[in-house]
């Protein structure tokens, strides 16, 4: 059933490298392609649908694509998108720096600003009445691209003002034409019809998509990316459809269908030669041809390479028959699951891809070799070429915190009434450093002090109670007593507390609500987040502290352990969907060291002490559990983000070998009682607090690691920082490589001391 003579293919072959040679020789003699964009505009099928068909639908017939599981993996909930979450076209925006391309078609109010998506489920290049002339049915409706770019025009005096205006902003776009045309074949191919009537469309296809780019080129547009065909002959509706006993249709290393992927290989060997016809009339102009071809293949050819199951054919959410589907069941109708690991799978729904498989298309555009010619990012800004080589060194513009008071600058102080303030207000806290109280829980510096200084950035200030700070190089929302969980969560479940209901969901809507304030423009907002260092945390330890001061049993506590990470979690993602693009996540320090903990859980059992350290064993044993947790979920968010950089700070092991070898920090034997505290085996008692009267300070607080029996001293902390800061204690270590020579040895001397 092979289409195509050996030769002619051959042929073909040879004709299409001959032209990518020319290709090269016309783009080394014109100017320099590379364009900083400003926003994408994008026309297309389902390929690139980011909820325009669902806009469309009435609300009593809603396409499958607005059922779960579609959207699962990603934004946990169905948006319009044809895959379990992300698009070719969501990981190019991510990639750009922009917000996620937003459906023109039934949104109101949307911001298209950044970009505008006129790509629909269903949609054809060719118009639905030709189709039907040819009786083709169209069985979605008639939004084919002439429709979109119709729609386009229509639209332009809203989206961009005047003519001139409108000018520019096509020609800072990026242009995505496609993937369309595939849908002109599927309704035929679904039809059985014969595959010469078939390939009688392609030029009449290939003649839509020119005609349409030649539009936009006479309106201004100057970058177009042009997707061809994917290997239809491994799509799996394809794969059901044609089943056959012949072998020899099929090819052996693959499994897919070979002269249905001779048919894609001719669609998009025309493309490429009207898409150098064009080249050649538009010589300012850059179009490049995206290999979606090619870039999915090499995943079916290579499954391992990618982390994908072995034969990835079978689909991830379908049921039954030879490649888990079955014509009818569709992926989104009742009783339809999905497979457990949909990141070893290429193939979704039947007819399009899994998020992994579009991160790796995308991917393959973006860093080549599957963009024809390679795009040119020499003259972007130096994050994005720093994303493109995966570098992730970023030269920190400012810090942003949330956390509790092991992060506190001063917000509980300020929110507190001046005639009611915290024991933290008072001597000796701040005296060795500040020689005053600022608010910081400890005798000086916190970590965020001496991360602060390490990037040559002030110390920053608390963003609670403060009039007239300077937030520009960072704002702080740490306050102490903060819980990760809300007050009214935790009192439902018996855990009642006296400190602050500053939680972090409510310091993160304080930042959200002061933004225009810190940042102005909702795109200069985009660049301060992408800019900043985000310090998580530490956040938890008092969810877990109140109810173990509360003398809750150990599994009651464990139980807490979820929900404080879903809370965790939801922040960086909430912060990576305003452009956060790098964050610091603490976990839970050694609680079986903690003074307050030791008098609590005081026993005359030896055995439940470390002999080395004298520490709780089994409270340390809560932190590690905790905090294998959180990394394990962190692990998750940076295979979701793989272009955010998520950092996990070990404060559990920083903290833990000062206790170990105390001597080669310059700690006292045994560093367990605290500095500022008085009575009871490790000087602290309960009611007697720090700062209150008649509670002083240690001689030498450099030979303490903890400081008032809950908090540390600043030489624990500025050796937990370091610990961060130069290894081995950020996981993954910090990249400073881009930075100047002078931050990176900032610090350093100190570190000696
Ligand atoms: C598309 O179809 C709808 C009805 O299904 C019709 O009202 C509309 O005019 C059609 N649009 C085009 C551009 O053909
Ligand atoms: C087939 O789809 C089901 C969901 O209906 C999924 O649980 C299963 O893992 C898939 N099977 C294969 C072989 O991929
Ligand atoms: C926090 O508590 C104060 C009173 O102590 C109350 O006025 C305020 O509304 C509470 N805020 C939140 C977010 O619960
Ligand atoms: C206990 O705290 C007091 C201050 O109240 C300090 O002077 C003393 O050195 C501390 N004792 C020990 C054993 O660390």
């Amino acid at each position: 059933m092979a289409y195509q003579s050996l030769d002619s293919h051959v042929l073909i072959k040879l004709v299409s490298f001959f032209l990518s040679t020319l290709l090269v020789v016309t783009t080394v003699r014109s100017e320099t392609k590379c364009r900083s964009f400003e926003s994408i505009i994008s026309f297309g099928d389902s390929i690139a649908d980011t909820g325009n068909l669902i806009g469309l639908s009435s609300p009593n017939q809603l396409p499958e694509s607005a059922f779960p599981p579609y959207g699962e993996t990603f934004f946990h909930h169905p948006t319009g998108r044809f895959s379990d979450g992300r698009l070719v076209i969501d990981f190019i925006a991510e990639f750009l720096g922009f917000p996620h391309v937003p459906p023109f078609y039934g949104s109101k109010n949307g911001n298209f600003e950044k970009g505008v998506n006129f790509a629909v489920g269903a949609a054809t290049a060719l118009e639905s009445s030709f189709l039907e002339e040819r009786g083709i049915h169209c069985p979605y409706g008639n939004i084919s691209l002439g429709v979109q770019i119709q729609s386009f025009k229509e639209s332009l005096l809203n989206l961009c003002g005047s003519p001139s205006d409108c000018r520019d902003m096509i020609g800072n776009a990026l242009i995505l034409m496609g993937e369309i045309g595939g849908n002109d074949y599927n309704y035929p191919f679904f039809g059985r019809k014969t595959i010469e009537e078939i390939k009688e469309l392609v030029p009449l296809v290939i003649n839509t998509i020119s005609s349409a780019i030649t539009e936009l080129v006479d309106m201004g547009g100057k970058t177009f990316l042009v997707p061809g065909n994917f290997p239809l002959g491994c799509s799996v509706i394809y794969l059901t459809l044609y089943q056959t006993p012949n072998k020899e249709d099929y090819d052996p290393l693959t499994g897919c269908l070979t002269w249905l992927n001779e048919f894609s290989e001719y669609h998009n060997e025309k493309l490429q030669t009207e898409l150098n016809r064009l080249r050649k009339l538009y010589p300012h102009v850059n179009i490049i041809y995206g290999d979606y071809y090619n870039a999915l293949l090499r995943l079916i050819q290579e499954p391992a390479k990618f982390g994908l199951m072995s034969r990835p054919l079978p689909v991830c959410c379908g049921s039954g028959g030879t490649y888990n589907f079955t014509f009818g069941v569709k992926c989104g109708s009742k009783g339809v699951g999905y497979c457990d690991d949909p990141s070893k799978y290429v193939n979704w729904d039947g007819v399009h891809m899994t998020e992994t498989a579009y991160r790796l298309i995308a991917e393959g555009l973006l860093k080549g070799p599957y963009s024809i010619p390679p795009f040119d990012w020499s003259c972007l800004s130096s994050e994005i070429e720093n994303k493109d080589s995966e570098t992730q060194c970023r030269n920190f513009k400012s810090i942003i915190s949330f956390g509790d008071s092991i992060a506190d600058t001063g917000n509980l102080v300020g929110l507190s009434d001046p005639n009611d303030l915290p024991h933290v207000a008072f001597p000796p806290y701040g005296e060795t450093f500040f020689h005053h109280p600022t608010g910081r829980f400890s005798n000086g510096r916190l970590v965020i002090d001496f991360i602060a200084e390490f990037l040559g950035l002030p110390l920053v200030p608390p963003f609670y109670g403060s009039q007239n700070a300077n937030f520009e190089k960072g704002v702080n929302f740490a306050v102490g007593g903060a819980t990760a969980l809300e007050r009214s969560f935790l009192e439902e479940r018996g855990i009642h507390f006296a400190y602050t209901n500053v939680s972090l969901g409510v310091q993160l809507r304080s930042f959200k609500d002061s933004l225009p304030n810190l940042c102005g423009s909702s795109s200069d907002c985009r660049d301060m987040m992408e800019n900043a260092l985000i310090l998580m945390g530490e956040i938890g330890g008092n969810d877990y502290n109140y109810a173990f001061f509360l003398g809750k049993p150990i599994q009651e506590i464990k139980e807490l352990v979820p929900f404080v990470i879903s809370s965790i979690s939801s922040a960086i993602k909430e912060l990576i969907n305003m452009g956060g693009r790098t964050f610091l996540v603490p976990g839970d320090f050694p609680l079986g060291c903690s003074v307050a903990y030791l008098t609590i859980y005081q026993t005359s059992n030896m055995e439940e002490y470390d002999p080395k350290t004298g520490c709780l064993k089994w409270l340390n044993k809560f932190g590690e559990y905790y905090n294998k947790q959180l990394q394990a979920e962190l692990n998750k968010l940076q295979k979701l983000y793989p272009h955010v950089n998520i950092i996990y700070a070990d404060y559990y092991n920083a903290v833990s070998r000062l206790f170990q070898e105390p001597a080669k920090f310059g700690f006292m034997n045994r560093p367990l009682p605290a500095c500022c505290g008085l009575g009871g085996s490790y000087n602290f008692t309960f009611g007697r607090k720090c700062g209150f009267q008649g509670v002083e300070c240690c001689n030498d607080p450099t030979k303490y690691v903890n400081w008032d029996g809950v908090h540390l001293t600043e030489s624990a902390y500025r050796l937990i920082a370091e610990g961060l800061l130069k290894g081995p204690y950020a996981i993954p270590p910090f990249d400073w490589s881009c930075l100047s020579s002078e931050i990176k040895n900032n610090g350093l001397d100190e570190q000696l001391m």
